[in-house]
């Protein structure tokens, strides 16, 4: 949730800090701070967004200008309210440590109580303050040991999560860093290392990276790092290179990440296939998962995990698996499954799917499924992440990075990677080869229809002007489409903040239907697939209570356009694969929305990209 960078090395801190701050604003954004150390040792931080945290530094004293080491954080609240004190770094009351966390120590209560028994004074209501005090009383009754040794056996007291770094002017060259459950990347440079919680800040410095690993502790220096377990067993680390760029985590001309991020789709649908899908021979290779194919297409049932918008594209993923493979899928919130003690056993299979690959109840669900001797499969963003890494086979999307908060072009690649799992399960079982060959020619056409799609930003946008003010919104779907409509009012509410629902559209009649007034808007999905006449009806019934009907039809379909007040076309494709273009629509139209209500869709209200606590 929150954003961690460091810095030792040769170069100014303070501003490669900020900037790098500035690049994890999207974990969470009440708050930031930095320490530098130069002789002693400066803590500023404040309430706020960056560029607040970036004015003040202006008047840092000459001294802390030209400090070369340095650690900062961007804060979203977890334990105590967005404030000055709550920021981080956290401070011993002498002043010569300074720590940020990410993550939640569960035991901080205890350790809080025990600690002002012994006369500490605590200056923030934070889980994370503990851990400086923790780290000075431990050094105090010990002068003997190390910064690192100090930390080391605070962190055995910790139960819970945490991404830390460690600064002390006692000494001063080095960062002590220390990860268990929230990830830490370290950052190769030239006489110079970078700590960040994800490589976003990184990678403008260098593509050379190691990923720290649960359980591990690193004392980083200007002229090189250690790697040890937290019990104190030096650990060899590959050195890994990132393979994205600047240009890529930045606007690109858009006016905001997530606009950008909706017009990538086209190119990420290409990315998510390249390599993958051999359209001239019609099959597809996965290589991420070829070991294991038998083991998953024997499978005796698919639960896939997932939270957000990534549990959506896993119930698109279960109408594909069932259809296309026959293999009984279910579909499971991960904060569900983690907690209640599931039936899953060696003949199942478990998959996890995760944009970010470090969402704590996923990780959760995805280490319960492994005790229980499932296997374990990952749909992954980011490269590195912890669920990559910790699932016994898996795929990475390849959508590039994801800055927006609310996720478009992730949700578009991991239907797509689900699409290419379920024709794989299917061959040599339930689909013919010539089947197959078919749905990929048919998949080989999507980026081209939905450049296409994107052509009518400017129609959709007359249409959100009609809509902005609405308090309320409904999205119906059915089969394939279904998952779609929860889709499109989950984008609605994330970044507008006007109440939407999504419902199968058959389920109006059961409740939704007594919300429908001359001021509420349903928007339906109204392709042409089996259920095509079912949903005419559907639209009928919410005409005659003088509901405004938005409708996503296919181009040439007259009957939507007798009923509905608008109509947003676009082409005609199969059910299955459906969902990949009708979402698109529904991103364009909470974006613009949003943004006529002068909401920051980038960075909405209350929401994080990446939620490591639970
Ligand atoms: C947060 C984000 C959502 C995302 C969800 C799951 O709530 O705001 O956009 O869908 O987490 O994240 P993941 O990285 O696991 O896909």
């Amino acid at each position: 949730m929150c954003g961690i960078v460091g810095y030792i090395g040769w170069q100014e801190a303070a501003p490669l800090l900020i900037k790098g701050l500035k690049r994890l604003e999207y974990r969470g954004y009440d708050s930031a701070g930095i320490a530098l150390m130069n002789g002693s040792l400066l803590v500023m931080k404040q309430k706020g967004s960056v560029s607040g945290l970036e004015e003040a530094s202006e008047g840092l004293s000459k001294e802390m200008k030209v400090a070369t080491v340095g650690i900062g954080h961007t804060r979203w609240a977890t334990h105590g309210e967005p404030s000055d004190t709550n920021a981080h770094p956290h401070q011993n009351a002498s002043g010569d440590i300074a720590v940020i966390h990410n993550g939640i120590i569960e035991n901080y209560s205890a350790l809080k109580q025990e600690l002002i028994a012994q006369g500490y004074v605590f200056f923030s209501d934070t889980d994370s303050e503990v851990l400086v005090h923790l780290i000075d009383r431990i050094w105090k009754s010990d002068p003997s040991l190390d910064l690192e040794s100090a930390t080391r056996n605070a962190l055995r007291h910790v139960d819970g999560a945490y991404g830390i770094c460690v600064i002390s002017s006692r000494e001063p060259d080095k960062i002590v860093v220390a990860r268990k459950g929230s990830p830490l990347v370290i950052g190769i440079g030239s006489g110079e290392y970078y700590i960040a919680s994800d490589a976003a800040p990184i990678v403008e410095h260098t593509n050379k990276v190691v990923y720290l690993s649960d359980g591990e502790l690193a004392v980083v220096k200007k002229d090189g790092y250690l790697v040890k377990t937290i019990e104190n067993v030096a650990q060899e680390k590959i050195i890994t290179e990132l393979d994205f760029s600047i240009e890529k985590i930045e606007k690109g001309g858009f006016e905001h990440f997530m606009l950008k991020e909706i017009f990538e789709q086209p190119a990420v649908m290409h990315d998510v296939m390249r390599g993958r899908v051999r359209l001239s021979e019609g099959r597809i290779c996965l290589g991420g998962i070829e070991d294991y194919l038998d083991r998953l297409k024997h499978a005796k049932r698919i639960v896939i995990c997932a939270c957000g918008t990534s549990w959506h594209a896993a119930l698109i993923g279960e109408y594909l698996i069932e259809d296309f493979a026959r293999i009984p899928v279910e579909v499971d919130y991960a904060s569900e499954f983690r907690y209640r003690n599931p039936i899953v056993g060696v003949d199942d299979v478990v998959i996890v799917i995760s944009q970010s690959g470090e969402t704590a109840d996923t990780l959760a669900a995805l280490r319960t499924a492994k005790e229980k001797g499932a296997l374990v499969m990952g749909i992954c963003n980011v490269v590195g992440s912890t669920i990559a890494r910790e699932t016994l086979c898996g795929m990475y999307t390849h959508a590039g990075p994801e800055v927006g908060v609310a996720s478009t072009k992730a949700f578009t690649a991991q239907v797509i990677m689900l699409y290419m799992l379920a024709l794989t399960l299917s061959k040599g079982r339930t689909l013919s080869h010539d089947e197959i060959a078919l749905n990929l020619k048919e998949l080989s056409h999507i980026p081209e229809k939905a450049t296409r799609i994107l052509e009518l930003d400017s129609q959709i946008k007359d249409i959100a002007e009609r809509f902005k003010d609405a308090r309320n919104a409904l999205y119906l779907g059915r089969g394939y489409n279904f998952p779609v409509a929860l889709e499109g009012a989950l984008k609605l509410k994330e970044i507008s903040y006007i109440h939407a629902e999504g419902y199968p559209a058959a389920e109006m009649k059961h409740g939704p239907i007594a919300l429908i007034d001359k001021d509420m808007p349903v928007i339906f999905i109204a392709t042409r697939d089996s259920t095509y006449s079912k949903i005419l009806s559907n639209i009928e019934e919410v005409r005659s209570r003088k509901g405004r009907v938005i409708a996503i039809a296919n181009e040439g379909d007259q009957e939507v356009s007798r009923l509905a007040e608008h109509v947003i076309y676009i082409p005609q494709s199969s059910g299955p694969i459906t969902p990949l273009l009708t979402v698109i629509p529904l991103q364009l139209l909470a974006y613009h929305i949003a943004t006529l209500r002068g909401c920051n869709v980038d960075r909405p209200r209350n929401l994080a990209k990446s939620v490591t606590v639970e």
